[in-house]
């Protein structure tokens, strides 16, 4: 079948400093796929790279089947990759249910974004039960009305989670989705995570620090150190390998 995410080869250099040396992974439909490894091993460059914020030095991007390296960002959302960032992108100001609906009208691209920032487009009923059934879904719907900074970090985990499902992603990028959480917070994230995925069958590719996370959430993973991957295989046996028991794992723990 075909993947739902490949990428071939991916090469990035940041002047001359190789950040990615040819690093290729499948991530299969519905699957859930995590990519660990420490401190500036070149996760996220390789996120912003499938995701065409950066343009790659060499290699090749597909979103089942078809080749998206020379397209841009929101051309790429449109065939199905959403995102989360590393560090939390939300205006403190604005409703939970006011970051999902402009994420909407992002999707449906009806050019009246520009109303949107200056206050003037008022939300149709259509959009608004789109963005309630993304809340509900995520256990939200109480929350709806509330300004982000009255969220706490989980919350607000949860609300960057769905702005990236209100674009329907056939593969979602999580890029350290429980930092900054506690433990209660990051399972409480992992479940309702867990469930949603489970529901809509996307896939995931996970890119996490907590062990138990990555270990818990995913079926296989990637290890990438100094932008080369060097393990691959069943999560289980990744996490077990002695190459990542020594070299990384202690890493992994300082680094939570
Ligand atoms: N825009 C940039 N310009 C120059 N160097 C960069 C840039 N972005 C990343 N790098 C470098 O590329 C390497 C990979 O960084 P990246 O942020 O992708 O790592 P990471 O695996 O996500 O790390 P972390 O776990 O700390 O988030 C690092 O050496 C970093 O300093
Ligand atoms: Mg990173």
């Amino acid at each position: 079948m075909t993947p739902a995410l490949r990428a071939i080869d991916v090469k990035k250099s940041f002047s001359g400093i190789v950040a990615l040396d040819n690093v290729t992974i499948e991530v299969a439909e519905g699957e859930r796929v995590g990519l660990i490894g420490p401190n500036g091993a070149g996760k996220t460059t390789f996120f912003n790279c499938l995701l065409g914020v950066l343009r790659m030095d060499g290699g090749k991007v597909e979103l089942a089947g078809e080749d998206v390296s020379r397209l841009p960002v929101h051309r790429r959302a449109r065939l199905g990759i959403g995102r989360t960032f590393q560090r939390i992108e939300l205006f403190p100001d604005s409703t939970v249910r006011e970051h999902l609906l402009i994420a909407e009208r992002t999707r449906r691209g009806d050019g009246r974004l520009w109303k949107d920032l200056v206050g003037l487009g008022r939300p149709k009923a259509d959009e608004i039960a789109r963005c309630d059934e993304v809340l509900e879904l995520l256990g939200l719907a109480d929350l709806a009305d509330e300004p982000i900074e009255r969220l706490s970090l989980g919350k607000g985990r949860l609300v960057e989670v769905g702005r990236a499902l209100m674009t329907e992603p056939k593969v979602l990028l999580l890029d350290e989705p429980s930092s900054g959480l506690d433990r209660a917070e990051t399972a409480a994230l992992a479940q309702t995570l867990g469930e949603v995925q489970s529901q809509q069958g996307f896939a995931i590719l996970l890119v996490e620090h907590d062990v138990e996370f990555v270990s818990t959430f995913t079926t296989r993973a990637y290890v990438l150190d100094f932008g080369r991957l060097i393990v691959e295989g069943p999560t289980r046996e990744v996490m077990a390998s002695d190459e990542v028991r020594t070299a990384y794992l202690g890493d992994l723990e300082v680094a939570e």
